[in-house]
This record gives C-alpha cells, structure tokens and sequence, in this order.
C-alpha cells in the first residue's frame, strides 16, 4: 500500500470561515472512523475535518467507500469504532430520536434523484414540511414555490415527475432536500448520469447553495471537471451563474474546497486541487488522467 501523499492542511490549523458563526467547530469531523461489513473492511481509520461553509470534494473508485461515508455522516450507518461529529456532536452514541434534529440540519441528494413518482412536484417538495408538521398549506405553498424558484424549477410545479427530464429530476430533488434549510448538504454524484450542460445547472445550483447560503458542502463525483469547477468559480448573484473565483465582487468570495481522495477505505490523499493536481503520486496521476 502505498504511504498517502499529501497531507493538506492540518485540520487544527484551518483558516476560520469569518461568514459562519460555527467557524470554531467543525461542521463535519470524523475521528478515526472504521467500519466493516460482515468480514469485509471498508472502511479504515478515517479522519478529516471540514469547517462550516467549506466544500469537500470526495473523489475514489467505485467501491472505495463513498456513499458509505456520506451515510455515516447522516448517522444511517454507525462506525465499528471511531467519531462522527456533525457541528461537534458525535452521532455514534445516538439513538434514532436524537438524530432527528441534527438531520433536519443536513440533505442528502442521492445519485437516482429519488423523488415519489406518485406525487406531484409540489407534494415532493413539501413533503419534509409536511413530515415536519409545518401545517398551515399557506405557509407551505409559500415555501415551495420559494424553492422551486431557488431551482429554476417553479414553472413545473403541477408536473409529475415522469413528465420531467433527468436534470429536472435532480432539481426537483434538490429542492425537495433544501426545503428545510439545511447547514450542511451531501451529494452523492449529483451529475450522475446527466449530459455535460444539464450537469453543469446542478454544478452551478450546487455553487449557488453555498455561495449564496453558505451551505456546507459534501460533494461526491467522478467526474473531475465537476470537482475543478466547484473548487475554482463563485456563483455570481448579478450574472446568476457561476464565474471564476477573483473576477467577480469580494462578496463571493468564500470558504476553501478541500479534496479528499478515498482508496480501499483509507484517506489517500487529503489536500487542496492545486496540490493533488500538481502530485506526482502515480496512483493519483492515473486517476486524474
Ligand atoms: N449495506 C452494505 N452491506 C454490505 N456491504 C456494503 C453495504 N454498503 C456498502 N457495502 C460495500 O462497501 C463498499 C463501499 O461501498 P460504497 O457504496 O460506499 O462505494 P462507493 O465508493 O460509493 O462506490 P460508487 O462510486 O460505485 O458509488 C463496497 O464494497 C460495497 O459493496
Ligand atoms: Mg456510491
């Protein structure tokens, strides 16, 4: 097994986020995670830290532990050993009702979009709220289409969702999760399976969530030019969509990308782009090739 190359910042050294109240904690925090299934390790002493406003970007073949992690991050699946701390609370010793409120601070997007294909556009999106018992329909209306105009996708909201496209879907998905005003969001490969211009509207909505909400972000991919793009342009409120980072106003500016490559369940390499793109790790350089 070849020796991790990069080392990245030391998590204890990590420049604050002066935009986020929560910048002396963490957003997310693994301590030494590991986890098995049956007898198959797939996961290994994992640890990283991500301030809040930040942007991981998680890259690794398939199998080498993605969604896994993202799952541990919500409290879905709990480690064999190790810390899982979201805003500084370790999930691991929580029961089922305690997570509840740390998870309503948090969204998952999953690769298949999974919306109800029985409810309208409208009643997906409102469905946390309703789960939530956010009651008054007024309220909720109000709410949704806030959203969906968040998304670019308020003119479909009497559609169901065999009547939209892939990328529509994934709108459609994405608003559905940030109804509920998460802190933190996780993308599991959220351009899977889109074409390279309908991916990037879900990069640029991506962008949009945290450079205009300040949204901790966990983005799983693999596709490079979605890691390059998140690391490198700000969304830009006046032109609504993203431009490089430093051409456009100092209010865009934001927090760091960091990049953590996942190979057979242990951290690989953890470091900003600009370091895993100039190693000269040969395992890396196959994998950006
Ligand atoms: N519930 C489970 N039970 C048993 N094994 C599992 C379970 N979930 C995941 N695994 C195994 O854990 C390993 C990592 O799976 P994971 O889904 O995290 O991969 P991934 O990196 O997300 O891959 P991909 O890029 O294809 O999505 C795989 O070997 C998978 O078979
Ligand atoms: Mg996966």
């Amino acid at each position: 097994m070849p020796s991790p190359v990069a080392r990245g910042p030391n998590p204890d050294s990590r420049t604050p986020n002066p935009e986020s109240p929560m910048s002396s904690v963490p957003a997310i925090e693994l301590r030494g995670v590991s986890l098995s299934f049956e007898s198959k390790q797939v996961l290994a002493d994992i640890s990283f830290a991500l301030g809040a406003g930040e942007t991981l970007i998680l890259l690794g073949v398939t199998g080498s532990g993605k969604s896994v992690l993202l799952k541990l991050m919500l409290g879905l699946l709990k480690p064999d050993g190790g810390q899982v701390l979201i805003e500084g609370q370790d999930l691991v010793p929580l029961s089922e009702d305690s997570l509840q409120p740390i998870r309503q601070r948090m969204g998952i997007v999953f690769q298949e979009g999974a919306l109800f294909d029985s409810l309208s556009v409208y009643d997906n999106v409102a469905y946390r709220l309703r789960e939530e018992h956010v009651g008054d329909e007024a309220v909720i209306e109000q709410r949704v289409r806030e959203v969906l105009r968040f998304v670019e996708m308020e003119p479909a909201i009497e559609k169901m969702p065999s009547e939209l496209s892939g990328g529509m879907r994934r709108r459609v998905a994405i608003a559905r999760t940030i109804i509920s005003r998460p802190s933190i969001m996780l993308y599991d490969s959220p351009t899977g399976g889109l074409d390279p211009v309908t991916s990037n509207t879900i990069n640029v909505l991506i962008a949009k969530l945290r450079d205009v909400q300040h949204v901790t972000s966990v983005v799983v991919t693999h596709r490079l030019q979605d890691a390059f793009l998140l690391a490198n342009d700000v969304f830009s409120e006046e032109k609504q969509t993203v431009v490089p980072a430093g051409q456009d106003s100092p209010t865009n500016s934001r927090a760091a990308t960091r990049f953590l490559v996942i190979r057979d369940g242990s951290v690989y390499f953890r470091g900003s782009e600009h370091e895993l793109t100039s190693s000269q790790d040969p395992y890396l350089h196959k994998y950006l090739a």
